[in-house]
């Protein structure tokens, strides 16, 4: 087990993505805070942790609200004694509303997206310095970089709301790991090309992703499982060296750098 004694929050554990990575860390070990707003399904990941033998807790938190991000971090210090892992999973994803082009609606992406994640970071700082360091991994995607694709790209300039998000989470990321390092704190990103949770059946047309899946060198998209080994990577000491890092993690679709 890679994550034995590591206790992590895991912002939108509480479907898709969120739940593999929750599932995985309790597998490999880790005491796992499944965090969300959609607080049911984020106790019954917690109850399947549980079930298999593993330690959870379910947490609703609303990571745009400084308050509650501050109350996420001391509960989970109080309830497990310290933190080790901030896994920055919450996005606005499912919820898209790839139609909504107001400055409102961007406001908001970045509210979530950006923000939520650096306020996340804030709240579990104090306790990872105290604790001796720690990693925390941001998830950006692979719609931070430009697409290839024209049907995304389209004439219809709201859906670069995410991408824009998540590109400023590649930027976020190094400026975190410059800040942590003297703490011992890592700050790596994870870029997962399209995969196929329930989110991306709803937000992306299927003759989109038999494009992408034709154009992937390894030929497919990704399932939410195919991302947590990264993850785990991320947060244990196998990377402690790394930091200020966005690892692409695609099936070869952008093969740039
Ligand atoms: N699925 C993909 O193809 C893909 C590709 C690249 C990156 N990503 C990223 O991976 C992550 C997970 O994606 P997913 O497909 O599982 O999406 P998802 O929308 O199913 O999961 C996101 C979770 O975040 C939660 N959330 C949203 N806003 C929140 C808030 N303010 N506070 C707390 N929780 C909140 C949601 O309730 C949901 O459970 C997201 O950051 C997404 O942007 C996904």
């Amino acid at each position: 087990m890679r994550l034995e004694n590591k206790v992590a929050i895991i912002t939108g554990g509480a479907q898709g993505i969120g739940r593999a990575y929750s599932l995985r860390f309790a597998q490999e070990g880790a005491a796992v805070a499944v965090v969300d707003l959609r607080v049911d399904q984020a106790q019954a990941v917690a109850r399947e942790i549980q079930e298999a033998g593993g330690r959870a807790i379910a947490l609703d938190v609303d990571i745009s609200d400084e308050e509650a991000t501050l109350g996420m971090a001391e509960k989970v210090n109080a309830e497990f004694g310290g933190i080790d892992v901030l896994l920055n999973n919450a996005a606005i994803y499912y919820d898209q509303d790839i139609t909504d082009q107001s400055i409102e609606y961007l406001r908001r992406n970045f509210d979530v997206n950006v923000i939520g994640q650096l306020l996340c970071a804030r709240a579990v700082f104090p306790y990872m310095k105290d604790g001796g360091g720690g990693s925390i991994i941001n998830i950006s995607s692979t719609a931070a970089y430009p697409l290839p694709i024209p049907y995304v790209a389209g004439e219809n300039f709201g859906t670069y709301a995410y991408g824009l998000t998540k590109s400023s989470l590649i930027y976020l990321t190094k400026m975190m790991a410059r800040q942590g390092g003297s703490s011992k704190v890592r700050v790596n990103a994870i870029a997962p090309g399209v995969t196929m949770s329930e989110a991306t059946k709803k937000v992306v047309p299927e003759f989109a992703l038999d494009g992408l899946r034709q154009g992937a060198a390894l030929g497919t998209t990704l399932e939410p499982e195919d991302l947590a080994g990264t993850a785990v990577y991320l947060a244990s000491e196998d990377s402690r060296l790394m930091t200020g890092q966005t690892l692409v993690v695609d099936a070869g679709v952008w093969l740039n750098g």
